[in-house]
């Protein structure tokens, strides 16, 4: 018996389940806190309206022997691909309906797009980063070693700090893969279309190909590019990753779609085969009503709806900011983006933020250490909480640090 010894180099727990076992503990051995979660990315809010209406629709359908649907077919259901198709036109973007490939997650499909690579692949990351794609390419072997500062010996780090403003920038190395988040995770901070086209001018011209993680594209409010197919060369060089969840509260429904352009080839093979071939074999797709709720999400009364639930979250964003600033802490993100990423007190590690936070306020956030090594000595909170426990932390931070 040979397992895969690359699991073994992982950290024992995912970083959302030891931060959900250690919250455990703390209830349990204080059973009256009053905690807040502002930890995981998690939505709050129910989902909009039409989408239930479609869901509830969907359920009769399949008690009906001519509207029944079993395997949901091909990459995704017809009519998701329309809706998905018409939201890119409203952007400008043209997508052909063969190039989305609908799934049950962008974690799921960031994670599962290393499948079609190589094990040999340079794979460049931000640090801070998602946690998905650097454990995925642990799993896959082509990461390396850990050294004692937290970095994996193969892969390529792009250092993200308070100085280059949170943005990766292009590095003078090769590398054939990069893991691109706009708006960050965990960050907040949105990438300028100088940026991005800055790195699709890299990935042009070192071949390599861009994954490029759009799932908090909706929360962009300042005009930053919605998706990486705005900027020019784009489609020769990158896949984008877009989900349901986080827009329209689908974190439990689940479903998203990766966008595979037809240009993007390497080797002589296209790329998007590929993909659909490694989807086809592994996934049987995401059922119809669940499709069907995504679809009505993407209506003209589903658009309204979903809105007011990004709004929603995005006030909390905006009050977690503007409450900490006011109580001295230093912060990023919340403008385009439901996370807001703050300096830890000076010489604080994030451990102990976390500590102090859930032991005297009883709030849990997420310790910036958790996403890199350059993530220390920062944390990060969510605005995907209820507006009046949102408010409650930001009173009960106030009152310990002002
Ligand atoms: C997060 O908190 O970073 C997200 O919930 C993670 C995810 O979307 O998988």
């Amino acid at each position: 018996m040979q397992l895969n010894d690359n699991f073994q180099k992982l950290q024992k727990n995912y970083l959302f389940a030891n931060i959900g076992q250690r919250v455990r503990a703390y209830q349990a051995a204080h059973p009256e806190a009053d905690i807040i979660r502002l930890g995981i990315g998690d939505v709050t809010r129910p989902l909009p309206a039409a989408a239930i209406e479609a869901m509830h629709r969907a359920v009769e359908d399949m008690a009906g022997a001519d509207t029944f649907v079993g395997y949901p077919t091909d990459y995704g259901l017809h009519f998701l691909e329309d809706a998905i198709q018409a939201d890119y036109a409203r952007i400008g973007v043209d997508v052909d309906i063969s190039e989305i490939y609908i799934s049950d997650g962008a974690k799921s499909d960031t994670g599962n797009i290393g499948d079609i690579f190589g094990a040999d692949n340079a794979v460049a990351v931000c640090d801070p980063v998602y946690p998905v794609y650097v454990d995925t390419n642990v799993m896959a072997g082509r990461a390396g070693e850990i050294a004692a500062d937290g970095h994996w010996s193969k892969l390529l780090y792009l250092t993200c700090t308070a100085e280059n403003d949170f943005a990766p920038q292009v590095p003078d190395e090769h590398a054939d893969l990069v893991y691109l988040c706009s708006p960050n995770n965990p960050t907040g901070q949105a990438m300028s279309e100088a940026q991005l086209s800055d790195w699709v001018a890299y990935a042009n011209r070192e071949g390599a190909v861009l994954l490029y993680d759009a799932a908090y594209e909706a929360f962009i409010t300042d005009g930053s590019p919605r998706s990486i197919f705005l900027i020019p060369g784009a489609r020769t060089c990158a896949i984008e990753f877009r989900s349901f969840s986080k827009t329209a509260g689908f974190t439990g429904v689940r479903c998203a779609y990766t966008v595979v352009p037809k240009e993007l080839e390497r080797n002589g093979i296209n790329i998007g085969t590929l993909w659909g071939r490694r989807q086809a074999t592994k996934f049987n797709g995401v059922s119809y009503i669940t499709q069907k709720g995504a679809e009505a999400t993407l209506t003209e009364e589903g658009r309204v709806q979903v809105q007011e639930t990004l709004d929603y979250y995005q006030a909390n964003a905006k009050a977690i900011r503007a409450g900490l600033e006011s109580a001295g802490f230093k912060c990023w993100g919340g403008i385009n983006s439901p996370y807001v990423w703050l300096k830890a007190p000076e010489g604080m590690a994030s451990w102990d933020l976390f500590d102090l936070l859930l032991n005297e306020c009883q709030i849990v956030g997420t310790p910036g250490s958790g996403f890199g090594p350059a993530g220390e000595g920062y944390f990060r909170l969510t605005g995907f909480g209820t507006a009046e426990r949102t408010a409650e932390a930001v009173r009960r931070i106030q009152a310990r640090f002002a």
